[in-house]
């Protein structure tokens, strides 16, 4: 019988453990539904004592809620900025392993954790996997409250943005559905603006500069050049790309 969605995200979480973390490392913990099982497979590793002295730093509040109920010990960029590992989902990856990440909201502390990262093992199910990013998923984009439908204009009015329909995520920040009447406020206590796109993006890398420099915007979930390993679940077994 076939997996489920779950039980392929849970074979990449524990993969990606078993073959990267050693005892002794300072490890990125990534959020989201496959990265759950990743920080999963920590705790138990350390309960049974396979895995010691780690530490973790988490990339969202659930995250790291997630690790304080596995005992995980936990430390901050601020005490430890080199990190061994990290290992985290994503919503799209192409060819060239550049990825869309924030459909869970989290993507200001996943790039500020994982970009520290000496290897950055992105763990996916290969419903994933795209030719070019942008029509299968919005890319998020964070932005300062502030003022912020002039900031979504001055997005949308980007040349490598063009053709974009920018959507104000509304409800649970950790869901680009609407499920909610209220703007969506991040842990940064940030708001997230969705932009689709129905045709593949053509420079992903200009794209993510031209977003990042717009003033107003925290940064956004274009995660270009930054992961070591991408690890696929998918019917036929696991594979990894790197
Ligand atoms: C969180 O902000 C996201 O970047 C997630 O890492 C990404 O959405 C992948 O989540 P799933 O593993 O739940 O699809």
């Amino acid at each position: 019988t076939a997996l489920t969605q779950d039980e392929l995200k849970k074979m990449v979480g524990y993969k990606a453990v078993d073959d990267y973390v050693k005892s002794g490392m300072v490890v990125g913990l990534g959020t989201g539904s496959t990265a759950y099982f990743a920080v999963e497979r920590v705790g138990n590793l350390l309960k049974s004592g396979e895995l010691k002295d780690i530490v973790c730093i988490p990339t969202s509040e659930r995250t790291k809620e997630q690790a304080l109920s596995l005992d995980i010990p936990l430390v901050t960029l601020d005490t430890h900025s080199k990190l061994d590992v990290a290992i985290d989902g994503a919503d799209e990856v192409d060819p060239s392993l550049n990825l869309v990440k924030g459909g869970g909201g989290a993507l200001l502390r996943e790039k500020m954790v994982e970009v520290m990262a000496d290897k950055f093992i992105v763990i996916v199910d290969e419903s994933k996997l795209c030719d070019g990013l942008g029509p299968g998923f919005p890319i998020p984009v964070e932005i300062t409250p502030f003022c912020h439908e002039h900031t979504m204009r001055q997005v949308a009015a980007l040349d490598s943005c063009a053709g974009c329909k920018p959507v104000l995520r509304m409800g649970s920040s950790s869901s680009n559905q609407p499920d909610g009447d209220d703007i969506a406020v991040t842990d940064n206590g940030n708001y997230i603006v969705d932009l689709h796109f129905e045709e593949a993006i053509k420079d992903a890398r200009k794209m993510a500069l031209d977003i990042k420099a717009v003033v107003g915007v925290v940064d956004h979930g274009l995660f270009c050049d930054m992961s070591t390993a991408v690890i696929i679940a998918g019917k036929d077994g696991i594979s990894v790309k790197k």
